[in-house]
């Protein structure tokens, strides 16, 4: 086992065709509990500025990341839409329920509090698919679309894995985005939609639905996008499961 303290990268590691665990955070406890964990799982735990140019053929397995970080919640944006069956995990080590629901809303699949976080992170891989992310699956959730015309919500995924989902209709497209506001939690679904912009009925945040951007504020983070696929067979919401 790693000895916290020790550099839990070891000096020299190859990444090449290796399942790899990434590390956006710098606290040594939680990266000697990471470097126990991939040892045990036979993956590599790489810093995240090593990272390089990972394939999107073999994206990470997860990545790992401090919330309370500058910029952190626009990463776990980034990397849930370039790889969206890797596991992105946020670790807090203060109550901060802001940054909590924006890592959510981000896409993160978990956040946890400093001193569990490890060990809810070995659970959420172990539920999927063995562990690996490789091999974990975009799932794709029927929707049963609302009779109604014009823009607005048309669909509901209220027991999506990872929190609800709903499904908006603007200009004739279908957008999916997660139901939950960033600043305080409150349901999207009960606000009010004007064009692509919906506003948070309980403080007025805005966030765009078709790109998931934060328009206005309170709320400093953005809301988590979701593909919809449409077809002979019908509406779908693709989730990493
Ligand atoms: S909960 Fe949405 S703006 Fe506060």
């Amino acid at each position: 086992m790693t000895t916290p303290g020790l550099d839990p990268f070891g000096s020299e590691h190859s990444t090449a065709g290796a399942d790899l665990l990434v590390a956006d955070l710098n606290d040594p406890i939680i990266l000697g509990r990471l470097a126990a964990l991939a040892a045990k799982r036979g993956v590599s735990l790489v810093r995240i500025a090593d990272l390089g140019e990972p394939s999107d053929a073999q994206p990470p397995i997860a990545i790992v990341v401090d919330i309370g970080s500058p910029g952190a919640i626009d990463r776990i944006g980034t990397w849930c839409r370039r790889w969206p069956s890797t596991l992105v995990a946020g670790s807090i080590s203060f109550p901060d329920q802001e940054r909590w629901h924006g890592a959510l809303a981000a896409g993160a699949s978990l956040v946890a509090s400093r001193g569990a976080f490890v060990a809810q992170l070995e659970r959420a891989l172990e539920a999927r698919s063995g562990g690996r992310g490789r091999d974990a699956a975009i799932t794709r959730l029927p929707v049963r679309l609302m009779l109604r015309e014009g823009d607005g919500l048309v669909g509901r995924l209220p027991d999506a894995p990872g929190g609800s989902i709903v499904v908006m209709r603007v200009a004739g497209r279908l957008h999916a985005i997660r139901d939950e506001c960033p600043h305080a939690g409150a349901s999207l679904a009960d606000g009010t939609l004007d064009g692509p912009i919906i506003t948070c009925p309980r403080h007025g945040s805005q966030f765009d639905v078709t790109t998931g951007a934060r328009e206005r504020g309170p709320s400093d983070f953005p809301i988590r996008t979701y593909r919809v696929a449409s077809g002979e067979d019908g509406v779908f919401v693709e989730v990493p499961t």
